[in-house]
Order: structure tokens, then C-alpha cells, then sequence
């Protein structure tokens, strides 16, 4: 039990703006705090402190309590152990005793656990700095990699010995019991052991024999795992041993270096992400200390979320190596759709932070960082310039930097993005919104509805995330991309049509596939909805105008690289590319005659749909019109679309479709 007068001493001295400040950065709302909850993962701040009356409360999901229930909860620790992380944070003495046999028991398995990595943890780092085979080798080996002594400290490094079960022998002699050894996955149940029995020493070995330990910490400071690097260059043996899942170590939410460097990663509103244990020690070494690693695997969402409470900004250090190239095209859209701001660095030939920093030294490498750091989109970007010459790739690049544009959550940021990468790729800002929203609305389902907190004083200005905007669906998407579709391909075959003269005298007229098709939009003043649609039509009715029927080499070479993809797009189809017709109903027989039939097929039920669709808004105007001025425009304009409407309807029966 801890004494009364201490426990209020405690309490006094946790103030929770401060405690809860370790986990979240805060920023001031009036007389309140406000941050992202470390309890649910939220994109818009609802986690409010309120230092005054020494409380915290989440508009979000609904914890809420003081400065001990904030790391009871958050730590997951017991009121005794909560107290005694305070009394450590404010370096308020608790006297401690041997903990009873009961007290023992009361022992939560998490906190038995926890217990255990902190005695491995001293284990491992007296082994050594005081054995022969610790200094030799161990220490022996971080001195090679030219670590500072400070900084070994600091990461609390140490060395396992080469021996098959010295930890575990030690950990029990040192009184802690084999169940929890084995739990934290330290030690491992050899194949002799009899299910049912309780675990004794001589039923366990150690996961580590001769390695270099990487202690793994949770952001209250605990070891919750270790990483054991070999010091063999044999290419069998793994580089790495990290410790097995556990419930003390969930990997998917911890992040390697977040302890050591939360607090400069608040202070510069900045993380560097890196990839290795080595990466982020070099770091330190280097005084860059708001650098993580997300540790044995890629990167994930909570990790990402555990960023977020401190930072929205995110460097993103990995290899050039291709490998390096993929996790980081792997982890930027994660973290885009968090809602964090990326940009990346790479090192030169297939170096990473520690190895780069020990080649050209800590001046140099500072400001390597500096000079080179660049936004994801102009990192995306720059690979266009390698292959200029190739509409395909330059499209694919677009198409790429487009889906990582459509992952932004706040629509301020995603509309900046958009202007910046149209002037950067030279296209129509509009164009790119259009293909953006589409893949938005694709993707509805996957965007949660925006969150409505209530912080106790909401700030207009922080409340940026709005309700996706209502957006035209465009009806008639499948007939304008099949016109378009014909347009590129056999944009010059010709087509019979009988034409009339002055005199009203029908003669017979060839005409390319693509006049016809134009004509026939024009005379009815038809516009496509689809801007991206519009834009290829604007190209053609362009070369027309010019006395041109574009190739599809000079189609697939539009400036504008929307417009360039979605002809690629048109004319690879391995579906139906050799189909024919046969997609648009018709049968091949007279290949002329029959694709004037599938053209005029498509033009007049297009047309047949869309006049319909005009005859019904009209009606609706009608209802609502206000002067008889407006009802005989209206009234007007009907008998027009009527009279369309029959003339298509004439022409659809004439087709012959078999
Ligand atoms: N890793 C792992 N298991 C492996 C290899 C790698 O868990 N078998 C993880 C480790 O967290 C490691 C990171 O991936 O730190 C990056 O791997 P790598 O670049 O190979 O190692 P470095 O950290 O660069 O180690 P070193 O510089 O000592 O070679
Ligand atoms: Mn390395």
C-alpha cells in the first residue's frame, strides 16, 4: 500500500493537462485543451482537458476521468501502478517494499508481464556492460556501428550471452515464475514439457542466444518487447529475432523510438518515419530525435494513429532500394487517409539513414534532410519526368498521384492538392477534380461519414471536414465513353449516308465515322455531362475544325494526360478487342454497313434517353413555373424536344438489328 500523504502528493502534483500531454498534443480552445483521443482513433479533435476543473472528457466516444484514470486507462494499469508511473514522472519518492505474497496475487497478468521485461531489460543490458563475453561482443559490436555511449543509454541496448538457457535460468533464480517468461514469449516451452503441468525451468530455453537487444517501449515508457539483432553475417541465420505477439505487445500499435522521441516530435510538430531500429538510434545520434520506426512490420493504421495524437506531419525516411520504394508507396496512402501531410526523402544508392549519416557525418547529413525533403506529390510527380516519352507510364503516374489525392479526408487539403498537381502536370485543375470526385463516389462506402463532436468550445475554423459534396451522377456515362470508344477506334471508316442538296436531291456521301458521329451531337446541340467525356469530344470537334481526323498516336499524346489515359484506356481492351461489334448487338456481315448500324444504334437510343429525360424536367419546370411568360417558353421548348422525340424514335425502328 502506498502511504495516504504520499498519494496526495501525487495527485496534487499530476496535473492532467500535463499527464494526458505525454500521450496527445494539445492545443488551447479558450480555457480548455483539445486533442485527438488516444481511445478511439479520430481524425477531428474531440478529446477535451479542462486544466481548471483537472479533468478530461472525449466528445467522441465518452472517457472521461482524472489525471490517475487517464494512465490507468490509457497504460492499462492498476491504481497502484498508475500512481507509481505519476510518482516516477514527477520524481515523487514512493518508499517501496517487498510486495506481499498477496499483493503478489492481486498482480494483474499484464502487470506480472510487464515486470518480467523490465528485469530482461537490466538483464541484458548488465550482461553487457559486465560480462566478458557482453563487453567483448555485445558492446564490442555497437562501438563498431560507432554509437555513442549516451545514446546506448539512452535506448537502453544490451546483449543476450551465447547460451542456451541463461536468461531463463536467471529470471527464475531472480524469482520470477516460468509461466510469465514463457507469456512474454522470453522464453520458449521446449517439446518435452507435459501439458497440465506447471511450467519449470528445466521445460524452457531462451529466445535470445548471442544477439544485440533492441529494447521495444510503449509510449508510457514500458518494455513491452525487444528486437535481437545477430551478429552473424551468415545469411541463414535471421538478422532479426523480434518478440512474438503478445498482450502486452501489440505490433500493429507500437512504434519503435515513440517513447524517446515524443516529446520532440510535439515540439517540431514533425515525425521522421524510418524503417529500422539502427535507423532511428542514428537519428538520435545525429540530434534528430522525433523519428519512429513501425518495427517488424509495415506500417499500420493504429501506428499511423499513434503518430496522429502528436503530429499531423510525417517525413517518410525509407531506403531507395526498390524495397524502400514499395513500403513507402505502401504507407503513403495509408497515411494520407489518416489525414496526415507526407512528404518523403530518399537516400542516395541504397543507403538509409544510418548508413548515410556515417558516411558523410552529421553536418552534412542534416542538411542532406533538409535540402531533399519533398512532398509526396512532387515525389510522385518526378517519376513522370523519367519517362516523358511514354504517354502509358506518364498516364499511369497521373492515374496514381489521382488515387493518393482521392485518400485525403479534408477537402480544403484535397482541393490544394489538386491545384498543385494540375500546375504541376500541366492539366485542366477541373478534369482532375472530376476523375477525383469519381473515385470518391466509387469508394463511398469507404469514407466514414464525417464526425460530429461537440468539443466544449468549437472552433469554426477546426471544423474543416465537411459532409462530401452532393455530386452530379452522370446518367449517360456508358453511351458517351462507347461513342467516344468508336471514335478512336475506327474513327476512319467511312459510313454511306444519303445527303441533301440545295434542291432537296438525295445523293449518296461517304463520311468518316467520326463526322458522322459529331453531326449528329451537334444538330441536336448535345454536351456531354462527363467533363473528361466533353474534353475528348472537344479534341476531336478541334481537329475537325482543323481538317483532321486524330490518330490514336496523337490522341494518346493529348497534353492533357487525362485525356491521353482515357484514350489508352479505350484502345486496350483485351475484352473487346477482337469482339467486334458483336458488344454493340450487331452481327458482322458488310463490315461498312454494319457499323453504321451499331453507330446509329448507339446515337439515336442515346439521344432517345436523353430527350426523355429533358421531356421530364420539363414537366417539372412546368409545375413550377411562375408566369405565364415562363409557361409558354416552356411549352415551347416541349414541342421541340417532342418532336425529337419522334424523330428519333422514327430512326431507332429503322435499324435493323438483328
Ligand atoms: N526486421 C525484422 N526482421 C528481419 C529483418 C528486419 O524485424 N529479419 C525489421 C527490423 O525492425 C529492422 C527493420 O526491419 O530494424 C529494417 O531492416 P533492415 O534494413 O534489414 O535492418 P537495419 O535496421 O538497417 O539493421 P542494420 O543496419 O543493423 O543492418
Ligand atoms: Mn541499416
Amino acid at each position: 500500500m502506498i502511504p495516504r500523504d504520499t498519494i496526495e502528493k501525487i495527485i496534487d502534483a499530476s496535473h492532467v493537462e500535463e499527464v494526458v500531454g505525454e500521450f496527445v498534443t494539445l492545443k488551447k480552445r479558450g480555457t480548455n485543451l483539445l486533442g485527438l483521443c488516444p481511445f478511439h482513433g479520430e481524425k477531428t479533435p474531440s478529446f477535451t482537458v479542462s486544466p481548471t476543473k483537472g479533468i478530461y472528457k472525449c466528445f467522441g466516444c465518452g472517457k472521461a476521468g482524472n489525471s490517475v484514470n487517464f494512465v490507468m486507462d490509457h497504460l492499462q494499469l492498476s491504481y497502484p501502478e498508475a500512481l507509481k508511473w505519476l510518482a516516477k514522472k514527477y520524481g515523487i519518492e514512493v518508499k517501496e517494499r517487498e510486495i506481499t505474497p498477496e499483493e503478489k496475487q492481486q498482480q494483474t497478468e499484464k502487470e506480472s508481464m510487464l515486470i518480467v521485461m523490465q528485469y530482461a531489460q537490466r538483464y541484458f543490458t548488465d550482461n553487457m556492460n559486465q560480462t566478458d563475453e557482453g563487453l567483448s561482443v555485445g558492446r564490442g559490436y555497437f562501438i563498431s556501428r560507432g554509437l555513442r555511449d549516451d545514446i546506448v543509454e539512452r535506448f537502453k541496448l544490451g546483449y543476450s550471452l551465447n547460451e542456451r538457457t541463461a536468461f531463463s535460468e536467471a529470471a527464475v533464480k531472480a524469482a520470477y515464475l516460468p509461466e510469465y517468461l514463457v507469456k512474454t514469449g522470453m522464453s520458449i516451452l521446449s517439446n518435452r514439457y507435459q501439458e497440465g503441468q506447471p511450467i519449470t525451468q528445466s521445460d524452457v530455453f531462451d529466445r535470445y542466444n548471442g544477439r544485440v537487444m533492441f529494447p521495444i517501449h510503449d509510449d508510457g515508457g514500458r518494455v513491452v518487447a525487444f528486437g535481437g539483432r545477430t551478429l552473424s553475417n551468415d545469411k541463414k541465420v535471421a538478422k532479426y529475432i523480434n518478440s512474438p505477439e503478445t498482450s502486452i505487445y501489440n505490433k500493429s500499435k507500437i512504434l519503435y523510438g515513440l517513447w524517446q522521441g515524443k516529446k520532440a516530435i510535439q515540439e517540431h510538430d514533425k515525425a521522421y518515419l524510418v524503417e529500422g531500429y539502427m535507423d532511428v538510434i542514428a537519428m538520435h545520434q545525429n540530434g534528430i530525435e522525433n523519428v519512429v520506426a513501425s518495427s517488424g512490420t509495415s506500417l499500420t493504421v493504429d501506428q499511423i494513429k499513434a503518430i496522429h495524437r502528436f503530429t499531423k506531419n510525417v517525413v517518410v525516411l525509407y531506403d531507395g532500394d526498390s524495397a524502400g520504394q514499395k513500403a513507402s508507396n505502401r504507407a503513403i496512402p495509408l497515411l494520407l487517409e489518416e489525414g496526415m501531410n507526407v512528404k518523403l526523402l530518399t537516400f542516395p544508392d541504397n543507403d538509409d539513414p544510418d548508413s548515410f549519416s556515417a558516411k558523410v557525418g552529421n553536418e552534412a547529413f542534416k542538411k542532406y534532410i533538409d535540402e531533399n525533403t519533398i512532398d509526396f506529390i512532387y515525389y510522385k510527380a518526378s517519376r513522370i519526368k523519367a519517362h516523358s516519352n511514354d504517354p502509358i507510364e506518364r498516364a499511369n503516374v497521373i492515374k496514381d498521384i489521382v488515387d493518393n489525392i482521392s485518400l485525403i479526408p479534408d477537402n480544403i487539403t484535397r482541393s490544394v492538392y489538386i491545384r498543385e498537381c494540375a500546375q504541376l502536370m500541366e492539366m485542366q485543375e477541373q478534369t482532375l477534380q472530376f476523375e477525383v470526385n469519381k473515385i470518391r463516389r466509387k469508394k463511398g462506402e469507404k469514407f466514414a461519414p464525417p464526425e460530429t463532436n461537440e468539443p466544449i468550445e468549437p472552433a469554426a475554423s477546426e471544423q474543416l471536414v465537411e459532409p462530401l459534396p452532393e455530386e452530379p451522377i452522370f446518367k449517360f456515362e456508358g453511351e458517351e465513353r462507347q461513342l467516344l470508344r468508336l471514335m478512336i477506334r475506327y474513327g476512319f471508316h467511312l459510313i454511306p449516308t444519303l445527303a441533301e442538296d440545295d434542291e432537296k436531291n438525295e445523293h449518296s456521301l461517304d463520311i468518316t465515322l467520326t463526322e458522322f458521329i459529331l453531326f449528329e451531337l451537334w444538330r441536336d446541340h448535345i454536351a456531354f455531362e462527363n467533363p473528361l467525356h466533353q474534353a475528348v469530344l472537344d479534341y476531336y470537334t478541334h481537329a475537325y475544325q482543323n481538317n483532321q481526323n486524330p490518330s490514336v498516336d496523337s490522341l494518346r499524346n493529348a497534353p492533357d494526360p487525362l485525356v491521353s489515359h482515357f484514350v489508352i484506356d479505350q484502345v486496350i481492351d483485351k475484352h473487346d478487342i477482337s469482339g467486334g461489334w458483336n458488344k454493340f448487338g450487331v452481327q458482322i456481315t458488310d463490315e461498312r454497313l454494319e457499323l453504321k448500324k451499331a453507330v446509329q444504334h448507339l446515337l439515336f437510343s442515346y439521344k432517345e434517353k436523353l430527350v426523355r429525360k429533358f421531356i421530364d424536367e420539363h414537366q417539372t419546370k412546368l409545375q413550377l413555373a411562375q408566369s405565364e411568360e415562363e409557361v409558354n417558353q416552356l411549352l415551347d421548348e416541349m414541342k421541340g424536344l417532342i418532336e425529337m422525340k419522334k424523330r428519333v424514335n422514327k430512326l431507332l425502328g429503322r435499324i435493323v438489328v438483328r
